[in-house]
């Protein structure tokens, strides 16, 4: 039977470091742990919070509810075959070691998400991307509880419904648990190099036939560069999405600013770089309260010490504000509000 902790801080469980308290919260170990951590009485009729890393997570107020913090282990290549690996680790695994080790283990195929902040749990919720990869590409299926059935269920990707950083769970947010994750890493490996920071880093390392290795390094590289640590300054990573603007905006738009940044979708529209938008507006490095912009990469807040929800919803605000007024286009934040 999981313990029920009362009065819980958040402070430490999310990677922005702001303070929240919680009404009550259990830590999941294994699937009956959470059965049992939704039958306590104490947490009937209140709202639940299932936590991974905190990664992607913005704290504005205390959470009057019931927090499921995952930290159920556990990974394994459960088959191989000529085409791929399949390979399952537990929700509350950190993304990071699990990426590390499927490379030790000799199945590559993750490396270019290296060091994305987060559980493996979190990581098809909001379908995690960096460096020319999205976790959907390298996805089976995967366990969770369905909580309008009371049953455990498998998703594979058509039934995950991915998009950029989204997915069913955003999309319904609260009805599943993710227990477990199965990734499809397919063989023969292929590098993915098409990111302009990735090649130009293997080109500046003279690797001309990358391994795994050799791309982990890079993006490892390329991520302590750019983007802040959270064990050093607080932050959920890119705070809003890139915008997806029509092929018409997007014309307008170069028009007026010929170095706007953007990249053609399949489908025709353009993704807009946030980060440049955001820089252009002058918010790089600037401060507003507590929170800030971070100096290297402009779509990411930051927490200067001591920062609130309400100091980095202030400034979010303010930026979404701005950007809005000079190029017409609206920035959806990325992480999730509480
Ligand atoms: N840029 C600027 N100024 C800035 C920031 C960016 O001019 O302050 C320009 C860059 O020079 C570049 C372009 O904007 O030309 C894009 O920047 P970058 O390559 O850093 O990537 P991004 O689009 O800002 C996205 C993801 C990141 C991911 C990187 C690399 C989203 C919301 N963010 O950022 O994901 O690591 O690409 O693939 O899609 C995250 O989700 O938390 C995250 C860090």
């Amino acid at each position: 039977m999981p313990e029920l902790q009362r009065d819980f801080s958040l402070r430490e469980h999310n990677t922005f470091g702001l303070p929240a308290m919680a009404r009550f919260a259990v830590a999941v170990r294994d699937e009956d742990d959470l059965r049992a951590a939704l039958a306590l009485p104490e947490g009937q009729g209140l709202p639940r919070l299932v936590l991974g890393g905190g990664s992607n997570l913005v704290l504005t107020r205390d959470f009057d509810g019931l927090v499921l913090k995952m930290a159920i282990q556990g990974r394994a290549c459960i088959a191989q075959s000529t085409d791929a690996w399949l390979v399952e680790a537990g929700a509350g695994q950190t993304w990071h070691d699990f990426v590390a080790w499927t490379l030790e283990m000799g199945w590559p195929g993750l490396e270019n998400l290296a060091l994305v902040p987060g559980t493996v749990g979190a990581a098809p919720i909001q379908n995690i991307g960096a460096y020319g990869l999205e976790v959907a590409e390298r996805f089976a299926y995967l366990r969770a509880l369905d909580t309008a059935s009371g049953e455990f269920v498998a998703l594979d990707a058509a039934a995950c419904r991915f998009g950029y950083r989204d997915s069913l769970f955003k999309q319904q947010p609260g009805r599943y648990i993710v227990t477990r994750v199965t990734f499809r890493l397919p063989r023969p490996w292929q590098p993915v190099t098409g990111y302009a920071d990735v090649s130009r880093t293997l080109a500046e390392r003279a690797v001309a036939t990358p391994a795994p290795r050799d791309i982990f390094d890079a993006v490892v590289d390329i991520r302590r560069r750019k983007l802040p640590d959270p064990a050093d300054i607080g932050n959920a990573g890119s705070f809003f999405k890139n915008p997806v603007v029509d092929a018409a905006t997007f014309a307008a738009l170069r028009a007026r600013f010929p170095d706007i940044v953007g990249y053609a979708q399949p489908s025709g529209a353009w993704k807009v770089a946030a980060g440049w938008m955001i820089d252009q507006c002058g918010w790089r490095g600037r401060t507003m309260g507590q929170a800030g912009v971070h100096e290297r990469q402009a779509l990411v807040l930051i927490n200067r010490g001591g920062a609130t929800g309400a100091d980095v919803v202030a400034l979010s605000r303010a930026i979404q504000a701005s950007v809005a007024e000079r190029f017409g286009v609206t920035l959806e934040p990325e992480p999730v509000m509480l």
